[in-house]
């Protein structure tokens, strides 16, 4: 027995001091690699509360432009108790987004998770994301999106004829009606009306929700929400037992989360479909419409270039309605000048104007070090609103699209490995509306009230009042 001791004491003396060994190593390296590299220069404000009142205090933009003024490309901070390093080159933002990926995954916080639902897409990293990330792009590609022109070409129709018989249009509102019925369209293809109406009712709920204080009791906006996203999900999981019954086969985005099966068979569950259809009507709706909201209000500005792009249409209205044919597809990619006024659009008013990630592990760029655990957010407005890539960026100007912006300059629709997969589809509905706006209907904005609000993507102030009216070429 005491030989026993004898072998085990001095075991476990050699094991601790290796271990001991290890962590001072591990310790060192630590204290190695932090002071070669530094923090990024910055302010964290205040202990916990950090910079978040000056920057919800003030238009967000001047926050993050004034910062970049006094600290450079890259600096640090602390908003609403995270502590953050924001990114304005485009170098910045390729590596986070593209060449680093790995290092630094999705995050957003936990109670808008819960609105949207935790499997969409957008939260995840790795084969999960990849998997539903490619039924998303199959569901939108060039071939399968093309057969929507006629349907979205009547949405829009019939959302402006509307709009004539109302006295004061909040535009904002109307293009988020616009774009919430092509998402269904491009997730559902024909969906019955009454199921429509209600995906539509209780959706309205949940956004409002999403914007509003997280607090969860009885009578809240938030609480509300939730409730609403339940009933979300027992409506999606009946539609999805009314095709399964019919056996009905589609290429709709649902028809291919209903095909999806993994390496091991695996199909995806109820919860996991209802998430990411939630997730993309999220991401299809208020960006789609802001954009769209923004053009409108860019044109109505520019008498010169609004005739410009009537001329453009009105080519193409007098061949269709010879023919008496809807618009082809050939014919939405071949608008350049709408082209560009959608994307100087984009530029100018950047409705993504960052988007955040965490690092999960310590992370160098450029001598500086960015923590694991810290938020990375690259600064889209910022990148598009630099004279160094964008002359002149403060004047809206679709002629600077007649050459590429440099690369990496320009990302209205991020960059890397979560990328905007329905560009596409956003910028298809918005040439089409356009088509139907400017060579059928005429709009003039109501009031003076210059400037933006955020809800909480940019918006020109009051959600764009207009009135609109159908008229004659
Ligand atoms: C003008 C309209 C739009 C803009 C400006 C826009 C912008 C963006 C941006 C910047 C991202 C990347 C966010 C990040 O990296 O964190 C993104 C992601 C996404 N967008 Fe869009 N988007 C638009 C319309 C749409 C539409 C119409 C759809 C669907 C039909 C859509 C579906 C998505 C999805 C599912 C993601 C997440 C992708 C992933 O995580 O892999 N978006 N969008």
């Amino acid at each position: 027995m005491a030989g026993f001791w004898l072998f085990v004491i001095p075991s476990l003396i050699f094991c601790l001091l290796l271990v001991k060994v290890m962590v001072s190593k591990n310790n060192k390296k630590k204290k190695k690699r932090n002071t070669r590299c530094k923090l990024p220069p910055g302010s964290m404000g205040w202990p916990y509360l950090g910079q978040t009142l000056q920057l919800y205090s003030q238009d967000p933009n001047v926050f993050f432009t004034s910062k970049q003024k006094r600290y450079g490309e890259i600096f640090k901070t602390r908003i609403l108790g995270y502590p953050c390093v924001m990114l304005a080159s485009p170098e910045a933002a390729r590596f986070v987004l593209v060449t680093h990926a790995h290092m630094f995954k999705p995050t957003y916080p936990r109670s808008k998770e819960k609105l949207i639902g935790p499997s969409a897409l957008f939260f995840h990293q790795g084969d999960y994301h990849a998997h539903i990330r490619k039924l998303v792009q199959s569901s939108l590609y060039p071939e399968t999106i093309r057969k929507l022109i006629p349907d979205i070409e009547h949405i829009a129709l019939s959302s402006l004829q509307s709009w004539t018989n109302m006295r004061i249009v909040t535009t904002y509102k109307e293009m988020k009606k616009f774009a919430f019925d092509v998402g269904i369209l491009a997730i559902f293809g024909h969906l019955e009306g009454s199921y429509k109406e209600i995906l539509k009712h209780n959706y309205s709920i949940v956004d409002k929700g999403y914007n509003s204080f997280p607090m969860n009791l009885p009578g809240t906006s938030y609480h509300k929400a939730l409730m609403a996203r339940k009933r979300l999900k027992t409506i999606v999981s009946e539609i999805i037992s009314e095709r399964r019954e019919k056996s009905v086969l589609k290429t709709d985005f649902l028809g291919h989360l209903l095909n999806f099966k993994d390496d091991k068979g695996r199909v995806l569950t109820k919860e996991e479909i209802a998430d990411n259809i939630i997730g993309v009507l999220f991401a299809a709706q208020d960006t789609t419409a802001s954009c769209l909201t923004w053009i409108l209000k860019y044109l109505h500005d520019d008498k010169k270039l609004l005739e410009a792009v009537k001329d453009e249409h009105r080519a193409l209205l007098k061949e269709n309605s010879r023919e008496k044919k809807p618009l082809t597809w050939g014919q939405t990619r071949n608008m350049p000048l709408t082209h560009r006024v959608i994307v100087e659009s984009l530029r100018m008013a950047s409705i993504i104007s960052f988007t955040f990630r965490e690092a999960v592990v310590d992370v160098e760029y450029k001598g500086h070090l960015i923590p694991k655990g810290w938020k990375v957010m690259p600064l889209f407005r910022n990148i598009h609103h630099n004279s160094k890539y964008f002359s002149n960026p403060e004047v809206f100007d679709p002629s600077r699209f007649e050459v590429n912006p440099k690369p990496n300059t320009f990302m209205p629709f991020g960059s890397g490995v979560h990328a905007c997969p329905g560009n596409e589809l956003a910028k298809l509905q918005i040439l089409i509306f356009l088509h139907h706006l400017v060579s059928k209907f005429r709009w003039e904005v109501v009031g003076r009230e210059k400037g933006i609000e955020y809800s909480p993507f940019p918006i020109p102030r009051n959600g764009l009042p207009a009135t609109f009216l159908q008229h004659s070429l």
